[in-house]
């Protein structure tokens, strides 16, 4: 399969260096990949990390399944390939904001882990840093914030992730968080010490 469609493009390099928006900004531009089940504090997690980064001076941003959903990506559904194409998407938009010096943390359940290794190779040099959100299904069932396990087994939704759909855990995540058993502050602390060790931020 050829890899653009188009041709006849040339691609044009900045004047202004990874290194350049390093220095201005005090940090490295990553991506901070959250996947996990729904309802498995992914959201909440990215949220927390943000707050946390912003308060130390960071920029940042994140990209959030839910709501991605209503924009970019409103013309796909939960069938394997529209989630694909929604993970396609959303890895070239982190590349392209981690390019610009953000951290950005995104949060979906990106349950595919072909998908996900296609986001990791998207077309930037920032680091790709994938967080594990691990919580059991039947804690994330119980938890059921938006009622949608609960439609889900009454045949409601259909191809829902864990029910009727897969999730494919990450063999080698750089970081796993259990989202079960630590608080959210405890889990966003542990990936910002992951974000120290690897000297995204200055510590
Ligand atoms: S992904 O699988 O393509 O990565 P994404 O993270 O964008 O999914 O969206 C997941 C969110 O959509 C869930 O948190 C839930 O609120 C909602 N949702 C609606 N239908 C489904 C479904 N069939 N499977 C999973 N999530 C769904």
């Amino acid at each position: 399969m050829k890899k653009h469609k188009a041709e006849n493009i040339t691609w044009h390099d900045s004047k202004v260096s990874t290194g350049d928006r390093t220095r201005r900004k005090g940090h490295k531009g990553a991506i901070i990949w959250c996947t996990g089940l729904s309802g498995s504090g992914k959201s909440t997690v990215a949220i927390t990390v943000e707050r946390m980064l912003f308060e130390r001076g960071c920029h940042t941003y994140i990209l959030d399944g839910d709501n991605m959903r209503h924009g970019l990506n409103r013309d796909l559904g939960f069938s394997p390939e529209d989630r694909h194409e929604n993970i396609r998407r959303i890895g070239e938009v982190a590349g392209l904001l981690a390019d610009a010096g953000l951290i950005t943390i995104t949060a979906f359940i990106s349950p595919y882990i072909a998908d996900r290794n296609i986001a990791r190779d998207c077309q930037t040099s920032a680091p790709f840093i994938e967080i594990f959100c691990e919580c059991p299904l039947e804690v994330c069932e119980q938890r059921d914030p938006k009622g949608l396990y609960k439609k889900a087994r009454s045949g409601e939704i259909k191809n829902f992730t864990g029910i009727d759909a897969p999730y494919e855990e990450p063999a080698e995540p750089e970081v796993v968080i259990h989202t079960n058993d630590e608080t959210v502050q405890i889990c966003a602390k542990n990936i910002i010490k992951y974000l120290e060790e690897q000297g995204i931020l200055s510590t």
